[in-house]
């Protein structure tokens, strides 16, 4: 049987990697198209970020899958989130662990830099029906800017 690796620990895996939230619970992963075309389903697999409605889970056999839930640490928000909150890079919230989620992810992908349309470009598979984008985009480039120079700090 397929294993599932979730947060260091070993789940069994089933048909979907939508048992996220029917099976584990996890109900910060939102469902909004189900079909590919919304990004509010945006977690990440082995640091890359998908669109879990169209995953199998059992394509994923063995992968470390993060979700919003394992972002912060304790109460310290993770860079991001504390972005979007300063940037209003929300309303509703329904696509924001999604958002959230992304923005990890194009981070880490080294895609963003300091360019807005490169930031919307690479955020471009999540949508938000509030049109937050201004405040989203504002929040992603705070995050990189942010994260760039915790990290130097911590080389030098
Ligand atoms: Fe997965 Fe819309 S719910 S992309
Ligand atoms: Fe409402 Fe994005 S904040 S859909």
């Amino acid at each position: 049987m397929p294993t599932f690796v979730f947060e260091g620990e070993l789940f069994w895996g089933g048909d979907r990697i939508g048992l996220l939230r029917e099976r584990l619970d996890l109900t910060g992963t939102k469902k909004g198209c189900d079909r590919g075309q919304c990004g509010a389903c945006t977690v990440l697999v082995n640091g890359q970020r998908i669109n879990s409605c169209l995953a199998l889970a059992i394509s994923h056999d063995g992968a470390e899958v993060l979700t919003i839930e394992g972002v912060a640490r304790g109460d310290q928000l993770h860079p991001v989130q504390a972005a979007f909150i300063a940037h209003d890079g929300l309303q509703c919230g329904f696509c924001t662990p999604g958002q959230i989620m992304s923005a990890i992810g194009l981070i880490h992908e080294g895609q963003a830099g300091n360019d807005p349309e490169r930031v919307r470009e690479g955020m471009s598979g999540n949508l938000c029906r509030c049109g937050a984008y201004a405040g989203i985009t504002d929040a992603v480039l705070e995050a990189t800017n942010n994260l760039a120079q915790s990290d130097q700090r911590r080389s030098a």
